[in-house]
């Protein structure tokens, strides 16, 4: 059995890319009702991967941005620019998109307030902005991101899937309270947050990290606000 496949046994649930595939679902099918044929999707801070690719064939437009040039090129995406997200003068679209997704990267900006003020400029006055992040309101991601850097630096590629997945943290904008006021204060209305468990998934590349995960999602259960992750969703104020 593999090592996933025991957490919804012992109530670890739902995994965050469950949540998160049903938000853009619904995100992408407003979008289609508005602009048929004609979706325009942004990944902003993509990475390496995407949760849209399982959406492609609904998006018309999928544009990639990240600070860093791909590795490898990104088959599933139809424009890739590099883009630093924090950058006061960062870049403009060719047209606005009706669904932006920041996926596991706010931890990493150093001005939060800067990347969601693009967000909320790119985004068409009906689109949807779609983010998710750790929670320093949980105790293991707290005691995580306040490690100096040196001794973090060390422990990210064990704990992360791969160590082409370990960037800089900052977690400067990293609770429930702290996205929700960000959010309103880029323009943004009509926020949802929720939080789900995820450090048994995000630390699962070996037993002694996956069993700390697991450690650490038991003991949040019961408390939703401090669950390991967050997903916000927000629309541009009129
Ligand atoms: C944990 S990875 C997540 C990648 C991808 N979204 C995913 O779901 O797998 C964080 C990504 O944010 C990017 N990133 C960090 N700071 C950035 C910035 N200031 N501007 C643009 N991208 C940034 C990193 O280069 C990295 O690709």
């Amino acid at each position: 059995m593999r090592r996933v496949e025991l957490l919804p046994r012992l109530g670890i649930e739902p995994p965050v890319g469950r949540r998160l595939r049903a938000v853009l679902s619904d995100a992408i099918r407003t979008a289609e009702l508005r602009s048929p044929g004609a979706v325009r999707v942004l990944d902003a801070g993509c990475g390496h991967k995407s949760p849209l690719v399982r959406f492609r064939p609904r998006i018309a437009d999928l544009v990639a941005v990240d600070i860093h040039e791909p590795a490898d090129p990104l088959p599933w995406v139809d424009d890739f620019a590099v883009v630093d997200l924090c950058g006061r003068r960062a870049w403009t679209p060719r047209e606005p998109f009706d669904l932006i997704l920041s996926n596991f990267t706010l931890e990493h900006f150093p001005e939060p307030d800067i990347a969601l003020a693009h967000f909320r400029r790119w985004l068409r006055p009906d689109g949807t902005l779609v983010v998710t992040t750790v929670n320093r309101w949980h105790p293991f991601v707290d005691a995580y991101l306040r490690l100096p850097d040196g001794p973090r630096r060390r422990l990210q590629p064990v704990l992360k899937g791969s160590a082409a997945d370990a960037h800089p943290l900052v977690g400067a904008c990293n609770d429930p309270r702290a996205i929700r006021d960000a959010l309103s204060h880029a323009g943004f209305v009509a926020v949802r947050i929720e939080t789900v468990p995820n450090l048994a998934r995000a630390w699962g590349r070996h037993r002694a990290t996956f069993v700390l995960g697991v450690a650490g999602d038991l003991l949040t259960r019961a408390m939703p606000s401090r669950r390991s992750t967050i997903l916000a969703v927000a629309s541009p104020a009129p």
